[in-house]
């Protein structure tokens, strides 16, 4: 009998890699290297075995004519559909959890690569061939003699390479391995050699290996310099005045680095003749823990920080450096100052880009197993001893790679990876090696790690750990009772331990579609307690995909949208980027909320308090601007440097003036000069304060309601005889009723479901009553939806002064409504050609109850079609909140409504919205759907977190509301 076994393969094999160089520091150094990046040729195979057509590929003599070419690095699935196609699953694994085997259908990538060594090339020394990501598995041969394998698909590999003048270079990429199994992240699964290739001379006396040690000692300012490196060298720090041997310490005084004031100093680590010059970055700092406080340099820092994938809307995790360091810039101009690596190492240059632009890093692991959950966590790599070595070595190969940057200031070993004593041995790999503080969100007890981490806890549960009053055993989720016993929950001993460590949220504020609501409130529990050092939004970007319609038009694709046989939709797009890098709503929320100076007037005093960790405000200019009755008046505060955490004073201006109408004083504090990240006069931080009378929407009722040809008359208006809003001056409506419904948001999952079965998408508007008086129309009404009991009694009153009709609105529960309403407002329908929008109010963005204050008073203008804000799956948007007033205009027609209201225009319904997939399935009607909302429910965060607080909730209870229409011609 003749037996072909197929698994276990080589790739099904827990080992880390075989013939692999031990890592080491990433270092670009004078020595010759090349890129090999560039068109390689390609072919796919549906399996890991080699069919007739591809056996013998890694020979050089191999006749790849016919091969077609992809770009390395890239990922295979994203070339247009020619290579299969990508598949997102959040927690789930796309095959059956049966570790280490993955399945036969294993799409297997064969790459070749003919290259010439350049003429220059040195004789003397080795040649190396470095690989800064593949995914998942690979296997290397050049000229037709193995190399090695590796895996671990987010790390450096680097293999021995005997090159020659003319080499042909052959790596087979499995897109499913063991490590696959480790690879469990929350994203698009994307197989391919998708970092970059180089080829890297070690001339006789290179670095071998380099360990920078610059610490800070903030009680006298001075750093001590100590670099470790084999071989010995000599370490040069020309503006210190340093030329020092390797392994020998030196101390001066310095100036610090830190996230907020990133001072590198250029130096050079020189291993002489026949050796190499790696020019090194170096940034003193200390990282310590001390009275549960993370502190740098001595002092509490604050994270407001993001946690970020790697992600491009095309190339997926291959990312240009330009993309790269769009994304410090977005950040640093959003004030985040602190970002997680999620859920691996990025690509190396990414970290570079911290320490120059400064930014707070946890560099994590590249370690998830999230989809053991199902088989309830049986067989865990992190508690089995066969993943140890593969464990380990992820962790030595994220460390040795980027232990030399100053902006890592923590290490993580991964992410929801379930627990056992794996963990502990990768957290003693680093404690062997560095002192930095070990985080890992999983080990729940605190038995590893230096710092307490959670994620989606509530305001209310951080604010019970920020006074250290939280018990293990806190709204843990049900895993957390299968990895650790009641006993361990409710160990004193671990009890205590936890209590002194930091503690930060290492992911909240799930930034899906519309949201997050509740930054602020987060904010102010970071604010109050020394011990909740702030956290990591989740996320930065969402994952979309970019797809065009069969018409052409854009959009971005998420799970479900490749044929995915499971899937997670559009939990993949949760960021607070577009996918295109615009930043959401989210982003400008998070930037006021986190600003770093927090100023507030009373009395015709400017309180400012620093809120920085380091930096005093010597950057920043104060500049004012006060806006009445369309007058604009600016100026500068004289505001001397106030330090970080002090608080200081400006006079402001005065704000009298002509009685009537409200003034708007916006206090902007801006960069002074130009930084790295942003031009001279970026508003880092701003103010408002406002006088005067809120204007009101009352009016005369002088006019008398007439009826007649069938209809009644009031003003400018005109009613059906059933009541019916059916003109405003020349312009016909529709609809003209109380609306509660919203199309859910992404965090609206919590409540959509009552929502529905309350009928709360369907409601049904009865008229009992119309009754004309000498001065109203009073249209009672009873809103209910079929099959249920509840009602909102609703009595509209109608009153003229013969220009502008005034609407009121009582509305009273009759029933249980256990579910907040969505929304609770008036809909009015106009005619399509009132394409124009212009208010008085917060603006220009959107905002809702828990998410407003990035939204400043002023009069703004835009068309209906500028107003939606486009979530990748289109959802609730747009809301503007404290309008005063607004005109809706087009064709020669305008109305202007006025009062006290949120304000939404689109030009479809709410069920339309809500029942759309992506942005393309939405088109323009015949009418513009304009929402006059007395309130609207919060946003929450319950996509993935708490839902909106109860202050944000929008209880039905007796409510009344009010407001105005004047219908104009326009010329
Ligand atoms: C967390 C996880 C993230 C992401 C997030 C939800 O549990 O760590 O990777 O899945 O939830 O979007």
């Amino acid at each position: 009998m003749t037996q072909f076994t197929s698994h276990p393969g080589e790739h099904e094999d827990v080992a880390p890699w075989r013939g692999a160089l031990r890592p080491r520091a990433y270092a670009l150094s004078n020595a010759v290297h090349q890129s090999l990046n560039g068109a390689w040729k390609f072919t796919l195979e549906p399996t890991a075995t080699r069919t007739a057509a591809t056996a013998g590929f890694q020979d050089p003599d191999f006749a790849d004519g016919p091969w077609d070419t992809i770009p390395v690095p890239s990922s295979w699935v994203l070339q247009d559909g020619k290579y299969g196609r990508p598949a997102y699953q959040n927690i789930r694994y796309p095959f059956p959890v049966d570790p280490p085997l993955v399945p036969t259908e294993n799409p297997t990538g064969l790459y070749r690569l003919a290259f010439d060594l350049p003429s220059d090339w040195p004789t003397r020394g080795k040649t190396i061939l470095r690989f800064d990501g593949i995914e998942s598995w690979a296997k290397v041969w050049l000229n037709g003699i193995e190399l090695g394998t590796t895996s671990g698909s987010r790390l450096p590999t680097e293999f021995e390479a005997p090159v020659a003048a003319h080499n042909t270079l052959a790596v087979q990429v499995h897109q499913w391995s063991a490590g696959s199994y480790l690879e469990d992240q929350d994203q698009w699964w994307l197989p391919g050699i998708f970092r970059d290739v180089t080829l890297i001379h070690r001339p006789p006396n290179a670095v071998q290996d380099h360990f920078v040690h610059a610490d800070y000692d903030h009680t006298d300012g001075s750093g001590t310099l100590l670099v470790e490196c084999t071989p010995a060298g000599t370490v040069r720090v020309p503006e210190l005045g340093i030329e020092v041997t390797t392994g020998e310490e030196v101390r001066m005084a310095v100036e610090p680095w830190s996230a907020e004031v990133p001072r590198l100093y250029a130096a050079t680590l020189d291993t002489g003749p026949d050796g190499e010059v790696v020019p090194l970055k170096i940034g003193f700092r200390s990282v310590t823990i001390q009275d549960a406080q993370l502190k740098v340099n001595g002092r509490r820092i604050l994270f407001r920080g993001v946690d970020r994938h790697e992600f491009h809307p095309e190339t997926g995790r291959t990312l240009s450096l330009d993309t790269m360091r769009q994304d410090v810039v977005l950040m640093k101009a959003h004030n985040i100052n602190a970002v997680r690596c999620a859920h691996y190492p990025p690509h190396p240059a990414f970290l570079g880009l911290c320490d120059e632009y400064g930014l707070w890093v946890i560099d994590e692991g590249d370690f998830e197993t999230h989809g053991f959950e199902v088989v309830q966590w049986k067989g865990s790599p992190a508690a089995e001893d066969m993943w140890t070595a593969n464990l380990v070595n992820r962790t030595e190969r994220m460390f040795e790679r980027d232990k030399n940057h100053p902006s890592v200031v923590v290490w993580s070993l991964g992410n929801e990876a379930g627990f056992g004593p794996n963990i502990g041995r990768m957290a003693a790999a680093i404690r062997a090696r560095d002192a930095r503080p070990i985080h890992y969100e999983r080990d729940l007890l605190g038995q590893y790690v230096d710092i307490y981490s959670r994620m989606y806890a509530s305001q209310e549960l951080c604010a019970r750990i920020g006074r250290a009053e939280e018990e293990a055993s806190d709204e843990i989720e049900w895993m957390g009772h299968l990895l650790f016993s009641e006993a361990q929950l409710s160990d004193a001993a671990l009890g205590a331990k936890r209590r002194a460590m930091p503690f930060i949220l290492c992911e909240y504020a799930h930034a899906m579609g519309n949201g997050p609501g509740g930054l602020a409130e987060y904010q102010a529990v970071f604010h109050t307690h020394a011990r909740t050092q702030g956290g990591f939004v989740w996320e930065w970007i969402d994952h979309g995909i970019l797809q065009h319609s069969p018409d052409g038009r854009a959009y971005y694709a998420y799970g479900g949208d490749f044929g995915e046989v499971i899937h997670d939709g559009n939990f993949v797009c949760d960021g607070l980027l577009f996918p295109d890098r615009t930043p959401s709503p989210g982003l400008l929320e998070f930037k006021k909320v986190v600003e770093p100076v927090e100023m507030c007037a009373r009395g015709g005093t400017l309180s400012i308090l620093n809120r920085y960790d380091f930096a005093d405000t010597s950057g920043l200019e104060f500049a004012w601007r006060l806006e009445r009755d369309g007058q604009l008046v600016e100026g500068t505060l004289n505001v001397p440097p106030i330090g970080a955490g002090e608080t200081g004073s400006a006079v402001l201006p005065d704000m009298k003036g002509p009685a009537e109408g409200e003034a708007v004083l916006t206090v902007s504090a801006r960069l002074r000069e130009a930084a790295s990240w942003a031009e001279a006069g970026h508003e880092v931080a701003w103010a408002q304060v406002r006088t005067g009378a809120l204007p009101s929407a009352a009016v005369d009722a002088s006019a008398s309601p007439a009826v007649q040809d069938g209809a009644i008359v009031l003003g400018p208006a005109r009613f059906g005889l059933d009541g019916q809003l059916v003109q405003l001056g020349a312009l016909r409506v529709a609809a003209g009723r109380l609306d509660i419904w919203r199309a859910p948001t992404d965090n609206d999952v919590c409540f959509e479901s009552a929502w529905r079965a309350a009928g709360y998408d369907r409601m049904q508007h009865r008229t009992d009553s119309v009754e004309v008086t000498s001065t109203s129309v009073v249209v009672r009404t009873r809103v209910a939806a079929a099959d249920t009991g509840r009602a909102l009694r609703t009595v509209y009153t109608y009153t003229s002064d013969g220009v502008t009709l005034h609407v009121r609105v009582d509305v009273t529960p009759e029933g249980d409504f256990a579910a907040p309403l969505p929304r609770l407002g008036f809909l009015l329908g106009l005619p399509k050609e009132m394409d124009r929008v212009a208010w008085f109010g917060l603006g220009p963005g959107e905002a809702y109850p828990d998410s407003w204050r990035a939204q400043r008073l002023g009069s703004f203008e835009t068309s209906i079609d500028a107003w939606q804000t486009h979530y990748v799956r289109p959802q609730e948007n747009g809301n503007r909140t404290g309008v005063r007033r607004a005109t809706l205009a087009g064709a020669g027609r305008a109305i202007t409504i006025a009062g006290g209201f949120n304000l939404g225009v689109r030009r479809w319904t709410s069920n339309e919205l809500a029942a759309a997939r992506h942005t393309v399935d939405l088109g323009p009607g015949d009418t513009v759907w304009v929402n006059i909302d007395h309130a609207q429910n919060g946003l929450g965060t319950a996509a993935c977190g708490p839902p909106p607080q109860e202050q944000f909730l929008l209880h039905a209870e007796k409510t009344s509301f009010a407001f105005s229409f004047t219908p104009t011609d326009q010329d």
